[in-house]
């Protein structure tokens, strides 16, 4: 009996130049693998967890999963985001079971009432009159820094966050070519249109790396290559520094049938008009800008072959408030989804065989996802 080679993984060396290396396949099931990703990058670095606009009065919060917490983000009394980790300092019990709600000014725990403040700080417990020596703020919630940017708020769990200006935003920086190129689009001062949730059972690596490149545009995405006509050839706006793919010829918006979209973002440069242009913010953001929009993703990994996406559709507020049309705006993208999200499902299911054990291979025009290769395993080895 012959038995083929199936384990190691493709070393670069053993390709020929035009071809490198992926991961192995197990780096998409290996719940340990998946484990150390969500301790070393998803609660290491910033995470883009809540917007802004959808927790807008004091006491309104969401609950999300960052790595292997569950956080509260919170408004707070006097307007200011505050977000801590979800386990009351009692007996640990999780405070919150809802995905967002609003309180009047305090959470208190379900189980033996301790209560805390919108700013975390313990405020009352139970015969809290027998404890003189107890400091409330020693025993409030764990909280977690908080950064608000392009009218979402991020949060980290690491005891020391990286710089929130050479990590998201140099990811932004870099894609775009400058750092001036995202502020005519004001994300911060645009309104959420539609919002739509993805349970993806894919590892969210197989949704960075689908995103990253557009090998598979003429295959999967015939809306979008209408569209953008250079997209049909292969190399995504990701694969160059400052570019936008252009929308062909008789195209007049960015709308599922090339039909006219919505008002025009007014700090959208000449240059950037009539383009799209796509950043990957590491680890778990995607944003998608456009003259008279911006899409962006949130990731939230919930395990090694599952990943809930969120996709806001962003709009001027006056659009919004129109009551437009916005289906043929949406659909784009929403298609675009579908087709990419299924074709990462069609690959996470092979990541166990034992033809992928030593991984696959990318072409030139996927070279770029080595490198972010690279960076998850600078992290997690
Ligand atoms: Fe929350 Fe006891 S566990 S009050
Ligand atoms: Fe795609």
């Amino acid at each position: 009996m012959t038995t083929g080679e199936y384990v190691g993984s493709i070393a670069d060396t053993q390709l020929p130049e035009s071809l490198r290396a992926t991961l192995p396949g197990r780096y998409y099931t290996d719940p340990a693998i998946f484990a150390a990703e969500q301790a070393l990058i998803l609660e290491e670095g910033w995470f883009c967890a809540v917007l802004a606009a959808d927790i807008p009065t004091a006491g309104d919060f969401e609950t999300v999963q960052v790595g292997r917490e569950s956080v509260i983000v919170a408004r707070g009394r006097t307007g200011d985001v505050h977000a801590y980790l979800n386990v009351c300092r009692h007996r640990g019990a999780r405070l919150c079971t809802e995905e967002k709600g609003s309180v009047r000014r305090s959470f208190q725990c379900p189980y033996h009432a301790w209560t805390y403040g919108l700013d975390g700080k313990l405020i009352s417990a139970p015969n809290i009159a027998s404890m003189p020596d107890i400091d409330r703020r020693e025993y409030g919630l764990n909280r977690v820094a908080v950064q608000e940017w392009l009218g979402y708020v991020w949060v980290c769990l690491a005891d020391e966050p990286p710089s929130f200006a050479d990590t998201v935003i140099a990811d932004v920086t870099t894609r775009l070519g400058s750092p001036e190129a995202i502020v005519g689009y004001d994300v911060a001062g645009l309104q959420l249109g539609r919002r739509i949730s993805y349970d993806v059972a894919a590892n969210w690596k197989q949704i960075v790396e689908n995103f990253m490149e557009c090998y598979h545009c003429g295959t999967i995405h015939p809306e979008l290559t209408e569209v953008l006509p250079e997209f049909a050839d292969g190399l995504a706006a990701q694969y160059f520094v400052g570019h936008g793919a252009e929308f062909g010829e008789d195209v007049a918006g960015f709308t599922v049938d090339g039909s006219a979209g919505l008002a025009r973002l007014p700090g959208v440069a000449a240059e950037q008009d009539r383009r799209y242009y796509a950043i990957t913010v590491r680890p778990q953001v995607f944003i998608n800008l456009v003259p008279d929009h911006v899409v962006l993703h949130r990731m939230f990994p919930l395990s090694a072959d599952r990943t809930l996406v969120v996709c806001d559709w962003l709009y001027l507020p006056e659009v919004v408030a129109s009551g437009a049309d916005l289906d043929r705006s949406v659909e784009l993208f929403h298609r675009v989804n579908q087709q990419d999200f299924e074709a990462c499902e069609r690959c996470q299911v092979s990541m166990d065989s034992r033809s992928y054990a030593r991984g696959g291979v990318l072409v030139p025009s996927e070279h770029h996802i080595g490198e972010f290769h690279d960076w998850v395993r600078e992290r997690v080895g």
